[in-house]
C-alpha cells in the first residue's frame, strides 16, 4: 500500500463517499465479513442528502485518505459533549463515525493509520481529550478491533435508529458506546 495522503472532504466528494461507505458497511463485496453489517442491515447506510449536510456542518470535518489520488478510506470527525471518564461530568470530546475503507484494500493497514490520524487531527482541531464512537453491540470482532486501539466500552447504551429505510433485519440490537481518553 502506497503512503495516503490525509485531506477533508469536500462537497464534491459526496457521491464517492456515499458510495464508499455502501460499499463498505452493507454491500454483498463485504457480506459474511467480520467487517460487514449486512446480516444486519440492508437499507441504505447513508444517503448524498445526509453528507452534504455532515460536510456543511461547521464542528464537523470529512477526513479521506487517498491514495494514488483515489478516496480509499474517510471517517467522519465532530465536535460533541460526552461525559468525562475522570471528573464525571460534561465535557468536549470528538465524535468519530462512519469509518470506512474500501472492500478491495480491507484489513491492509489502512484503517488504523485513519483511526490514529483522526485522534491527532481531533486534538489538532478542537483540543479536545476524547474520542467517543457507537458501534452495533453484535459486532464483537469490531469492538475487540477498536479495544485493541485503546477504546473502552462505557456502559453507555443508545438505540438503533432504526427507520424507514435501514431495512433491519432484526431489531434485537442496539448500539453500545466506546471512548479513548488521550494521554
Ligand atoms: C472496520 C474497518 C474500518 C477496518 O479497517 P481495515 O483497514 O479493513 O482494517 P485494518 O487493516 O486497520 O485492521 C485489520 C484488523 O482486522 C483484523 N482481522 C482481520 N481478519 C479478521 C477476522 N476474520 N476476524 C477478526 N478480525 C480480523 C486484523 O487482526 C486487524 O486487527 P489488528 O491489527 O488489531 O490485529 C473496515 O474494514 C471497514 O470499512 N468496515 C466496514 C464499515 C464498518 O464496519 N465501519 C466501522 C463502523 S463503527
Amino acid at each position: 500500500m502506497s503512503t495516503p495522503v490525509f485531506r477533508y472532504a469536500i462537497q464534491t466528494d459526496v457521491p464517492v463517499l456515499v458510495d464508499l461507505i455502501e460499499r463498505a458497511y452493507r454491500s454483498p463485496e463485504t457480506a459474511g465479513s467480520w467487517v460487514s453489517e449486512a446480516h444486519l442491515l440492508k437499507g441504505p447506510r447513508t444517503s448524498d442528502a445526509e453528507i452534504t449536510g455532515l460536510i456543511a456542518l461547521p464542528e464537523s470535518r470529512f477526513l479521506v485518505a487517498e491514495l494514488d489520488g483515489r478516496i480509499a478510506g474517510c471517517c467522519l470527525l465532530q465536535k460533541t459533549k460526552a461525559v468525562d471518564g475522570q471528573k464525571g461530568k460534561m465535557g468536549e470530546a470528538a465524535y468519530f463515525g462512519m469509518f470506512a475503507i474500501d472492500p478491495s484494500i480491507h484489513s491492509s493497514g489502512l484503517g488504523k493509520i485513519i483511526l490514529a490520524e483522526a485522534e491527532r487531527q481531533v486534538q489538532a482541531l478542537w483540543s479536545v481529550k476524547s474520542m467517543v464512537m457507537t458501534v452495533i453491540n453484535l459486532r464483537d470482532k469490531l469492538i475487540e478491533y477498536y479495544q485493541r486501539r485503546g477504546y473502552r466500552l462505557t456502559g453507555a447504551i443508545v438505540p438503533f435508529p432504526f427507520s424507514e429505510t435501514s431495512g433491519e433485519v432484526t431489531r434485537d440490537f442496539h448500539l453500545v458506546e466506546m471512548r479513548k481518553d488521550f494521554a
